[in-house]
């Protein structure tokens, strides 16, 4: 099956904490984050550019993400992802009237992709009224047509999910790994997703999400302050091979990781083919993973395929 109707950005990440205020005060002061709006649920809805959200904070028991939340064009495209989602024998959920002012959209659906993941697609992103202004010193995120950044969840089955998101979903497979990892992009930046084979231990579904910078400084503005605020790193600063960012890994207050980026290339469809990274040897100074930390990829020097 080829997918006719496809998404266009990882819009919105959902995910839920204990502790609401922790995670905002997080968001602001290392990344630059802007609070835009509070809901009488508790939900924090926090902003990166012109549009009213991309993550939102729910109160909650887990300390995991809730919900990946997928654009599309528009309400023809948007059935046209039902359909196909059904064809694959997933029963699909039209997003409630609570649902569609919960997430400032126009419309969307809802269901659990083939792993039980929960995942929702989505027309008409709200656009906020008042300019985005960065919480700390900031050059600003690069989002325009391609997101909010990447986000990275394990699955027990791998090739399953990696078959779903590109024949049922239309995202297209950038680099993978076998047995181990596969990064799918569905607008020019290098991944919107990435799915990780789970491994013993790991009891998330959530590995990390990326913010991508304009300008480097911010990078290095984050590190900062995360080393004062003394937060855990996950690693040390790093470029990888694949989409070629410069990044760091911090663990976040749900005890899994943000990654704070500048600098990756673009991919252009017309011309791109699948690649693949393995091998001995590190071309890339990379990212050298902080000891112990059960979320990552393990070990202590990973080559430049991880992410
Ligand atoms: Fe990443």
């Amino acid at each position: 099956m080829v997918a006719k109707a496809k998404v266009s950005e990882l819009g919105y990440i959902g995910f839920t904490t204990q502790n609401t205020d922790k995670w905002t005060n997080f968001l602001k002061e290392v990344t630059g984050m802007q609070v835009s709006d509070k809901a009488d649920d508790g939900t924090v809805y926090m902003r990166i550019d012109e549009r009213h959200h991309r993550f939102l904070i729910h109160p909650g028991e887990e300390e995991d993400v809730s919900y990946f939340g997928f654009l599309v064009k528009d309400e023809q495209e948007l059935y046209g992802i039902a359909a196909q989602v059904e064809e694959a024998g997933i029963t699909v959920t039209p997003g409630t009237k609570g649902d569609r002012e919960s997430r400032n959209v126009l419309g969307m659906i809802k269901f659990n992709d083939p792993t039980g993941f929960p995942v929702e697609v989505f027309y008409g992103a709200q656009v906020a009224k008042t300019p985005y202004y960065a919480s700390r010193e900031s050059s600003g995120f690069k989002t325009e047509n391609m997101g909010l950044g990447h986000g990275v969840i394990w699955t027990p089955d791998l090739m399953g999910s990696v078959r779903f998101y590109r024949d049922v979903m239309g995202l297209v497979i950038s680099d993978g790994f076998v047995g181990r990892a596969f990064f799918m992009h569905c607008n020019p930046r290098h991944h919107s997703l990435a799915l990780f084979q789970q491994r013993p231990g790991v009891n998330k579904r959530m590995n990390h999400f990326m913010v991508q910078y304009n300008e480097i400084d911010d990078v290095g503005l984050a590190y900062d302050i995360a080393e004062k605020r003394g937060d855990q790193f996950a690693t040390t600063l790093g470029r990888h091979g694949n989409d070629q960012n410069v990044s760091f890994y911090v663990t976040n207050p749900s005890g899994w990781e943000t990654e704070c980026a500048w600098g990756a290339r673009d991919v252009d469809d017309e011309v791109w083919q699948t690649e693949h990274y393995g091998g001995k040897g590190d071309p890339y100074w990379l990212h050298v993973r902080h000891a112990n930390l059960e979320m990552g990829l393990g070990g202590q020097r990973q080559p430049q395929q991880s992410r």
